[in-house]
């Protein structure tokens, strides 16, 4: 069952008597079942009781008609269509009544805006001897005005050679002279469709022409002579994009004709007085009607224009380079998990236990004491501590036994300690995988900056904690203002310093793949702050936005859009994964030279305790005599 309401409005301005026509009943009918999902039913008439009962009942008969509300209310009422489902209105206004040029006045936006109108002419319908001409003319009065432009579906009937047709009323622009064309003709209860699509973009694709002005943004004077071409393909590179695939919009799809305006900046409100400045103040002010470049949807953009998806992504990114694993993590640990552990630490237990046995039996042969004996048994297994660390062993083998024993040991740790240098120097030359997010960059002892576009504005409007770290990190402490590098001077950073570059990527990339080497550049990594997504962005209640949105699409759906991305648009080089042996650093072995340099501090401590406690045994010794020398 259909939930479906019927508002019939009575505007009683004046009462007219007209004998009934149930044909016109019918064709209301009909023309619902065509055009489809219509569930609502919004009668602007000024007939008479009788006239509007039997056209009521005539209208329960449909099959989409299940309610009805008689009301009789003024003008204002044209908000009784604001309903969030708008497409689901037939709006039939009887443009004979006194007041309907005033009402349709009023409904402003709702003639372009998803609700459908039928224009209803009581007297010149009921007088079916008018020509088809006279009537168009009726229509095309009372229309004069209004925005019948864009998506709008505006219907009416005219009897044309004894046929009654259905036909629609646009015009191209608020500017334009309007326009006809033919939808349908009714014959014998049904409607035959005339048009060629349903789709009303489609139709009405083809703009003839019709100036639109567009606002441009560039950032230097390069740009200005080189929108349409595809040199340098780093600078402006999204303008640049962006103008490429509306033009080929423009020409091919819409035969629009493109107005160019030139400004600097997407468009930022002022601090203090509000006022936007750039493309987004083009768009507000109504300097112009569509903008020449993809933007980004912001909170305090959102609701001052219109949007549309665009076909090319903008990717604004931090660029790094790996750093050395050695700057994130102790390398010589890394060989080592648990189990490495236990096995070492048992294979020098056993080995250890080994000796201490094998010596323990030579030693039988002498005669020795039995405390002298565990002694040199536990040296011997001390032995192990110069044979594990490949040191040699201190242990004079007398025996064959050990000889075999410290050949063994020495041999079999020397496998190991060879695959523990062979994988600590392919860990030196390996990049940190450890900065995987925004937070971890934050956290890093990476530099940041970013490339001094004014869309870094939105760093300091960050509000979640990472964010408020983000614009700390990148700001400068002295000069409160983002760290800013042009593309050369930062990407000669990236290559030599821990430092990673916010920027366009293809921009960065067109700079690195002529400045890095193939290996250097297997380190790059890549991090997203600002989403990506691109949108296309109208004036507000730009009629024509819904031929842009289909248009673009197309674009994408034709392969015009991946075509220009991937001719405009620089992607992260391909490297080599070449190892580039580098010498070590003092930070690569950071951790080895701690544990030297602890190993000696405790060794002076342990000096420093022991001549303490000697000076002070001596001087107990030196007191003790003194006092017993007392008299
Ligand atoms: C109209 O419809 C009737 C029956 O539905 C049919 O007999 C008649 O031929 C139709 N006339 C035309 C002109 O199609
Ligand atoms: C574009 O519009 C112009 C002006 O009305 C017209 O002459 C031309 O044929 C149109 N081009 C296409 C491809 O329809
Ligand atoms: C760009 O051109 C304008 C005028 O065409 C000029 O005033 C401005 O100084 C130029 N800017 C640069 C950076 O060259
Ligand atoms: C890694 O170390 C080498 C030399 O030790 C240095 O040249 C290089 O810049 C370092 N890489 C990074 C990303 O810091
Ligand atoms: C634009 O359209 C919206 C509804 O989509 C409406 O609320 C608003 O009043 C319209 N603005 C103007 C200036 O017509």
């Amino acid at each position: 069952m259909f939930i479906t309401r019927v508002w019939i409005l009575l505007l009683c301005y004046s009462l007219v008597f007209f004998p009934t026509n149930s044909a016109s009943t019918e064709l209301l009918s009909d023309l619902m079942l065509f055009l489809k999902k219509q569930v609502k039913l919004a009668l602007f008439v000024c007939w008479d009781e009788d006239k509007s009962f039997k056209f009521l009942r005539k209208m329960l008969q449909a099959p989409q008609v299940h309610f009805v509300q008689l009301k009789s209310v003024a003008v204002e009422n044209i908000a009784i269509l604001d309903t969030p489902e708008p497409h689901q209105h037939l709006a039939v206004i009887d443009i004979s009544c006194p007041g309907s040029g005033k009402f349709l006045a009023e409904a402003q936006y709702r003639i372009y805006n998803k609700i459908r109108w039928v224009l209803w002419n009581e007297n010149g319908y009921e007088k079916k001897t008018n020509g088809g001409d006279e009537q168009e003319d009726v229509i095309f009065r009372s229309v004069a005005g209004l925005p019948v432009t864009g998506l709008s579906e505006v219907y009416y009937f005219s009897v044309e050679r004894g046929e009654t047709v259905i036909k629609d009323v646009y015009r191209r622009s608020v500017m334009m002279d309007l326009d006809s064309s033919v939808v349908g003709v009714w014959r014998n209860g049904t409607i035959e469709d005339k048009r060629w699509t349903q789709s009303v973009v489609m139709r009405r694709r083809n703009l003839q022409k019709l100036p639109i002005k567009t606002s441009l943004v560039y950032t230097i004077n390069y740009t200005l002579s080189h929108f349409g071409d595809f040199e340098n393909t780093g600078v402006d590179s999204i303008p640049r994009t962006s103008y490429l695939l509306l033009d080929t919009l423009f020409t091919y799809y819409l035969n629009a004709t493109m107005e160019k305006r030139f400004v600097t900046t997407w468009g930022y409100p002022d601090h203090t007085t509000g006022i936007w400045n750039g493309m987004s103040g083009e768009l507000i002010y109504h300097h112009s009607e569509a903008a020449g470049t993809m933007l980004r949807i912001t909170q305090n953009r959102l609701l001052k224009m219109e949007y549309a998806k665009m076909p090319i992504p903008l990717r604004i990114k931090f660029i790094f380079k790996a750093p050395n694993l050695s700057e994130t993590s102790n390398i010589f640990q890394m060989p080592f998990d648990f189990s490495v552990w236990m096995c070492t630490l048992a294979l020098v237990a056993i080995t250890a236990t080994v000796f201490a046995v094998v010596h323990g039996v030579l030693m039988l042969r002498r005669k020795n004491s039995i405390r002298n004996r565990y002694i040199e048994m536990l040296n011997a297994a001390y032995d192990i501590i110069p044979v594990a660390t490949q040191q040699g062993s201190l242990l004079k083998p007398k025996s064959l036994a050990q000889k075999i024993m410290i050949f063994v040991s020495l041999a079999g740790l020397m496998f190991i300690e060879v695959s523990f240098s062979a994988k600590i120097i392919s860990l030196i030359q390996a990049p940190s995988k450890k900065i995987n997010s925004i937070r971890n960059l934050v956290e890093s002892r990476l530099e940041l900056g970013t490339d001094g576009q004014p869309y870094n504005f939105y760093f300091s409007k960050a509000s979640d904690p990472v964010g408020i770290e983000l614009y700390k990190r990148i700001t400068n402490r002295n000069a409160d203002t983002l760290n800013a590098y042009d593309t050369e001077q930062g990407v000669r950073k990236l290559q030599t310093e821990l430092f990673a570059y916010h920027g366009f990527t293809s921009t960065l990339y067109q700079q690195i793949s002529r400045t890095f080497n193939d290996v250097e550049k297997c380190y790059l990594r890549e991090l997203t702050f600002f989403d990506s997504i691109g949108y296309f962005s109208v004036q507000l209640n730009f009629t024509l936005r819904e031929h842009f949105h289909i248009g673009l699409m197309k674009m994408l759906e034709a392969g015009v859009a991946t075509r220009l991305v991937s001719r405009m648009l620089n992607e992260k080089p391909g490297c080599t994964k070449g190892v580039m042996f580098r010498p070590l650093d003092l930070v690569d072995t950071r951790f080895a030279m701690e544990i030297a340099a602890f190993g000696i501090l405790e060794a002076v401590c342990l000096l420093l305790a022991e001549i303490v406690l000697s000076k002070y045994t001596l001087l107990k010794h030196l007191c003790r005599t003194m006092w017993n020398r007392l008299p």
